[in-house]
């Protein structure tokens, strides 16, 4: 059984991830990501936000995914208030469906869940080599607000990247 579609673009849809999905997306982390979690914390964060936790879906296969986590602590936009901020936790595309908008969309439809949560910021973490996503984050209107040194187990830096939610979550 699949959740109801949020969106869909040239026969791939974009859904709420199901339990039974969850193998899927683990398998694609695998496939696509040197950063991987244990099974319960999957399950923790499909629990805590499910409406940030999305598939993108071809029939009944999962192509693509993405996390989100809503979390409180201080702006990265506005300096010391504190404020509800959406946290992009991971985000992947299997390589034979790359390029098709589908990070793309994941993306917007993930900070409009955030949105409608109430969260007034998102930010994300990329490694400063990934040209393909920091690409994407920033035609997303995401800027880089700081650098993370070591910030990944093999030592690569990452760029915290911030985007207000305060202003349209689609592509224009
Ligand atoms: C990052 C990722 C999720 C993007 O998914 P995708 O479905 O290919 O993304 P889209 O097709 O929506 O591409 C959107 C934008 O990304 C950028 N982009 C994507 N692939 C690109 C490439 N090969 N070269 C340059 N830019 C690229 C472009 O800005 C593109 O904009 P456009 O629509 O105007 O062309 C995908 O490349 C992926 O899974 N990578 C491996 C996992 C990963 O690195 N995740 C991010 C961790 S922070």
């Amino acid at each position: 059984m699949q959740s109801a579609v949020l969106r869909s673009i040239d026969g791939y849809e974009i859904r709420r991830c199901m339990p039974e999905q969850m193998g899927q997306v683990i398998d694609i982390n695998l496939r696509a990501l040197p950063e991987h979690y244990s099974n319960d914390f999957y399950y923790e964060l499909l629990e805590g936000f499910p409406e940030g936790f999305l598939v993108a879906t071809k029939g009944e296969s999962v192509v693509g995914y993405i996390i989100n986590r809503i979390e409180f602590g201080f702006s990265n936009i506005k300096g010391f208030s504190l404020v509800k901020k959406g946290h992009v936790v991971s985000v992947a595309v299997l390589e034979e469906h790359r390029n098709k908008g589908l990070g793309r969309i994941l993306m917007e439809e993930g900070m409009k869940a955030m949105k409608e949560k109430g969260c007034k910021e998102v930010f994300l973490e990329v490694r400063i080599t990934n040209s393909n996503a920091i690409a994407l984050y920033n035609s997303l209107g995401f800027k880089v607000s700081d650098r993370l040194r070591h910030y990944y187990r093999d030592g690569e830096d990452a760029y915290l990247m911030v985007r207000s939610l305060e202003q349209s979550t689609t592509h224009e």
